[in-house]
């Protein structure tokens, strides 16, 4: 019953970049308004819940991920209106709107920080991690930033150095500091009381860093020529017994509100990354699952053993949840090419558990090379070949000049492809990797067993097949993935003797089969609906 299930675990989520999705008013940046013309393309593409990357006042030193002021939305955005009536046609619409909340650390232009950073006796001064330099005069400790160079800098007027784990311009929150947690817990409630339906909570497993702030060991694993910032273990700047505490706080305040939903973000290994749902389910409702990211190879075998450790890891009640791509990874049609990037998007919508879809994934957009001038991500400045802009690049909406995304000049290139990967040309070709996607999103929607099913693996002995089966009540879903270079022809008849194809990779495949002989193209997936006996 469709009833005893949460929004969360029935939806698919669309994660917008909203510079990147739609701009409204030619300045050539991305905005709210925008966003909301694009609800009926979003609508017919059968997405339910909208998750936006920040849109609050910022410098934009990090795109938004340095939040200058938590409870306003950045004019380049456009207002708060214009965020509340975006809300109200969303809802309308049976649609859900998340916002990234970014709780580690502020821009350095906050008035928290600016206060902070005025006097060592300033009473925000503890907001904020400061400690003395080492006897030489350098960093206290040896940690790096994600985006390379130390996480410290020296602030000269108080002669004391603060932390940031990022950017320099993103100091780090000293969650150890009640009023630095009492603030954020307002400005969520500020957005829950405006109908906000849940956040996406940025670095979550970050918050808290060991109380001595030890010096981080070297990673065995690090080979020169790899990023500086990779040469240690993030041992006590991340993942520290404490962050539990944390999000049991935050889930609390989220549960003064009806029925809204926390999803971390949190690059760990199953094992360690399960324990985010909280002892007690009691943490954030889904952490974030970036296993399909982070997959050393992407074959059959991986895969499998993949999903089943996932499976198998998951805590009683706890709900699944699986991402192909967001704004900081290699586009999934780069990382893998088209033919494999189709096959994953099978696997994303059928797997047991809510899917993230980054926008731009399901017309198969691509990673778009920048030349060094135009490098704007400060990850691609601080570490040159290792920037995000390629995968942030703007939405292609059509063959038009802008692509349909803007009358002005694009903040970032748009990709050379565009007059052909767009909108309108996929929704009028009925095997494009967008009427794939909008298929697959229907039948999940219609089937019970793609949407909250039990999941079970399919054994056969192709080494390159991945099979699976999904199942409610009486209905039997299997699903079929040869990820090898060559066709195969199986016998899956121990799931049924028959089944009536409900969707194909390639888009042309249709009818009855029987299960005793299916054919597959080399990287061909398909979902068959099986026949009840
Ligand atoms: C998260 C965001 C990333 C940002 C970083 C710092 O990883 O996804 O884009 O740069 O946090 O806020």
């Amino acid at each position: 019953m469709k009833a005893s299930y949460h929004w969360w675990q029935t939806d698919v989520v669309y994660q917008i970049y909203p510079r990147s999705f739609q701009d409204s008013n030619g300045d050539g940046i991305g905005d709210l308004p925008g966003i909301r013309q694009r609800l009926d393309y979003l609508q017919w593409l059968g997405i339910d819940a909208i998750w936006l990357s920040p849109i609050f006042p910022s410098p934009m030193a990090d795109f938004g991920y340095d939040v200058a002021n938590y409870v306003d939305v950045d004019p380049m955005f456009g207002t708060l209106a214009e965020l509340d009536q975006l809300v109200s046609e969303a809802h309308q619409r049976g649609m859900r709107v998340l916002l990234d909340l970014v709780p580690n650390h502020s821009s350095d232009e906050h008035p928290w920080f600016v206060a902070a950073r005025s006097s060592r006796d300033n009473p925000y001064r503890d907001w904020y991690i400061w400690r003395d330099p080492a006897p030489d005069g350098g960093p206290p400790n040896n940690w790096l930033s994600h985006f390379g160079g130390p996480a410290w800098s020296l602030d000269h007027t108080t002669g004391q150095y603060y932390l940031h784990l990022f950017d320099p311009k993103q100091a780090d929150l000293n969650w150890r500091n009640p009023a630095v947690r009492q603030a954020i817990y307002d400005a969520m409630r500020f957005w829950f009381a405006r109908g906000i339906d849940g956040f996406r909570i940025d670095v979550i497993w970050m918050l808290i860093k060991h109380p001595d702030l030890p010096d981080n060991p070297p990673d065995p694993q690090w080979k020169p020529g790899q990023p500086e910032q990779h040469r240690l273990l993030r041992r006590h700047d991340q993942h520290q017994p404490e962050v539990h505490a944390i999000i049991r706080e935050m889930r609390m305040v989220a549960d003064e509100y009806q029925d809204r939903v926390l999803i971390g973000e949190i690059y760990l290994p199953i094992d360690d990354l399960v324990a985010y749902y909280g002892e007690n389910l009691d943490g954030v409702h889904l952490p974030f699952n970036f296993n399909l990211v982070t997959l050393g190879e992407w074959n059959a075998h991986a895969i499998r053993e993949l999903v089943e450790h996932y499976e198998r890891a998951l805590p009683p009640g706890g709900w699944p949840n699986w991402v192909l791509g967001n704004h900081d990874q290699p586009r999934i049609a780069s990382r893998l090419g088209q033919p494999m990037a189709r096959l994953a998007q099978m696997l994303l919508l059928t797997l047991r558990g809510t899917p993230t879809l980054y926008y731009g994934d399901e017309l198969g957009m691509e990673d778009v090379p920048i030349p060094a001038e135009l490098v704007v991500d400060p990850q691609g400045i601080r570490t040159p070949g290792h920037g995000r802009d390629p995968e942030r690049t703007p939405m292609q909406w059509d063959a038009t000049p802008g692509a349909g995304f803007t009358t002005g000049t694009p903040w970032l290139p748009i990709a050379a492809d565009y007059a052909t990967r767009n909108v309108t040309r996929q929704q009028d070709d009925p095997q494009s990797m967008l009427v794939l996607t909008h298929h697959l999103l229907e039948l999940r929607q219609a089937s019970a067993a793609l949407n909250r099913g039990s999941y079970a693996t399919v054994a056969t002995s192709e080494p390159d097949l991945f099979a699976y089966l999904r199942r409610a009540g009486g209905e039997q879903i299997l699903v079929i993935l040869n990820m090898g270079a060559t066709p195969v022809t199986l016998d899956l008849s121990s799931v049924g003797p028959t089944g009536t194809i409900a969707a194909s990779t390639g888009m042309q495949r249709t009818g009855h089969v029987t299960l005793d002989a299916i054919m597959l193209d080399a990287v061909e997936g398909l979902v068959i609906a099986i026949d009840e006996e």
